[in-house]
């Protein structure tokens, strides 16, 4: 008998405590699984998810939740989406696997490489294919020190990324991330790596320092760091618009401009990773044009294709291509690239998604969204022990203080989000905890107005219902 209770990664699911049955057990039995607890898996065996429609998703057990994650914050037109099966299954049928080498294209890669260059942000005219964030970021550091080499300076080749930046778990992504998790046991990051201060405001103010100064701080310690090691030494610098896995972390007022106005000064290349907030989730088509951010080279992945199945993509500054294009005529070849490059399967359901993305007017869907998702996110500043609360587009989080009207974390032993989180879901929404005690809220992109307060109203009564001291 396996007992079900919560756990921080997100396996475990039902209220009940219950005899598992045959798949669960077998699945404890067999199946290594990616950020997970163990023991907490064998404890409590693993939610198993069945069934999607719209904004639900079905477990084994036939409970019903609003998946308010978009499972990993990428399943942007929800569960069942009929086209995608179609562009899909007819795909299949037509060429299920043809490669991007040696001159060879997929008529539908050639298709989606126009589409994708058609909304990319002024600049950014050329697009290279992947199959996850994570190569598509250790791919964008591979391009910046073939750019620097190309360009005579081979030295030119350390990337500063940001503490709690999320951008992947391969040796170059998990190392470009700035969360413990991914680098504790594996001897990462990788040495040409160096980590600048995360801009997290409500957490990492000194006392009575505004928001400005705050900034300028934040500004101030990137800058050394960049004297420090040598400009000469730095390629570039990677950001997420909004933080994702690092606790849904809007950026201050400002910041993005400063950074970019020192990134030019010291001839740093910005890479924005947009694996969470490219297609919509800000409010604009990229987290780049919602922060007026003007980055070199941009990675996306997940809502590329509704997640419906592995592709990511770099849109990269057409003078870096044409430099490479120069380095790769005298090399012989670039000599990067995937046997799944613009997989024909992958390519025709992100082209797919992406006509839907246009025929639904995806973006001015996410706007009229904003205004319901954003004020019911900020009304759960109302509980004592919600201290910080932010949202946009459709994404947001809130952070949890051990002390109302403070910034002071709950001790991490006490789990106080992990614990929350699993009595949202119990109540029937899919949440995620993250580090520093915030709870997650990225629900697909098709949500509907109704849905966003049928998943708050979930949310705020089970926070009406804890006794946060003895959580
Ligand atoms: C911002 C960001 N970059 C990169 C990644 C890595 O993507 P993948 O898990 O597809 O390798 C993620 C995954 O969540 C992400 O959120």
């Amino acid at each position: 008998m396996i007992k079900r209770t919560f756990n921080s990664f997100g396996a475990g699911g039902n209220t009940m405590n219950r005899i598992v049955n045959s798949i669960e057990a077998k699945d404890i039995e067999n199946h290594f699984h990616p950020y997970t607890n163990p023991q907490t898996l064998k404890e409590t065996g693993p939610h198993v998810i069945c069934r999607g429609e719209g904004v639900y998703v079905y477990d084994n057990s036939n409970t019903k939740f609003i998946e308010g994650m978009s499972g990993l914050w990428c399943a942007s037109l929800g569960f069942n989406n009929k086209d995608l099966v179609e562009a899909a299954t007819k795909q299949m049928e037509k060429l299920p696997f043809y490669h991007s080498f040696a001159g060879k294209v997929p008529e539908v890669a050639a298709n989606l490489a126009e589409k994708l260059v058609g909304i990319a942000p002024e600049g950014l005219g050329k697009v290279f294919f992947c199959n996850s964030g994570s190569e598509a970021n250790d791919t964008a550091i591979k391009v910046v020190w073939y750019y620097q080499n190309a360009l005579g300076r081979p030295e030119k080749r350390k990337i500063i990324s940001r503490k709690r930046g999320y951008h992947g778990v391969t040796m170059v992504a998990g190392s470009l991330t700035g969360l413990p998790y991914a680098q504790d046991g594996f001897g990462l990051p990788l040495d040409f790596v160096r980590h600048t201060s995360c801009p997290h405001y409500f957490i990492e103010k000194l006392e009575n320092e505004s928001e400005q100064n705050f900034v300028d701080r934040m500004l101030n310690d990137l800058e050394e760091l960049i004297l420090e090691e040598g400009p000469d030494t730095i390629g570039a610098f990677i950001a997420e618009p909004v933080m994702g896995a690092g606790g849904v972390i809007i950026p201050p007022e400002n910041y993005f401009s400063k950074v970019q106005v020192l990134l030019k000064k010291y001839d740093v290349l910005f890479i924005a990773d947009e694996v969470i907030c490219g297609f919509g989730r800000t409010g604009n088509m990229w987290g780049s044009d919602t922060f007026n951010l003007k980055p070199d080279i941009l990675t996306c992945a997940k809502a590329l294709s509704g997640a419906y199945a592995p592709i990511s993509a770099l849109l990269i500054n057409e003078t870096i291509v044409s430099e490479i294009e120069n380095q790769a005529n005298e090399l012989g070849i670039f000599g990067h690239g995937f046997t799944y490059s613009a997989h024909p399967m992958s390519a025709a359901i992100a082209l797919r998604t992406l006509e839907i993305y246009e025929e639904k007017k995806i973006v001015d869907h996410v706007r009229k969204m904003e205004k319901s998702f954003t004020e019911r996110v900020r009304s759960l500043k109302k509980y004592d022990f919600v201290g910080d609360v932010r949202a946009v587009g459709l994404i947001g989080a809130i952070e949890f203080v051990s002390e109302p009207g403070s910034n002071k974390k709950p001790d991490p032993s006490r789990k106080v989000s992990a614990k929350i989180q699993q009595k949202i879901q119990e109540a029937g929404v899919i949440l995620r905890s993250l580090p520093g005690d915030s709870l997650a809220f990225c629900p697909p992109l098709i949500i509907e107005e109704s849905q966003i307060h049928e998943m708050f109203d979930k949310i705020d009564s089970v926070l009406a219902g804890i006794d946060f001291q003895i959580l």
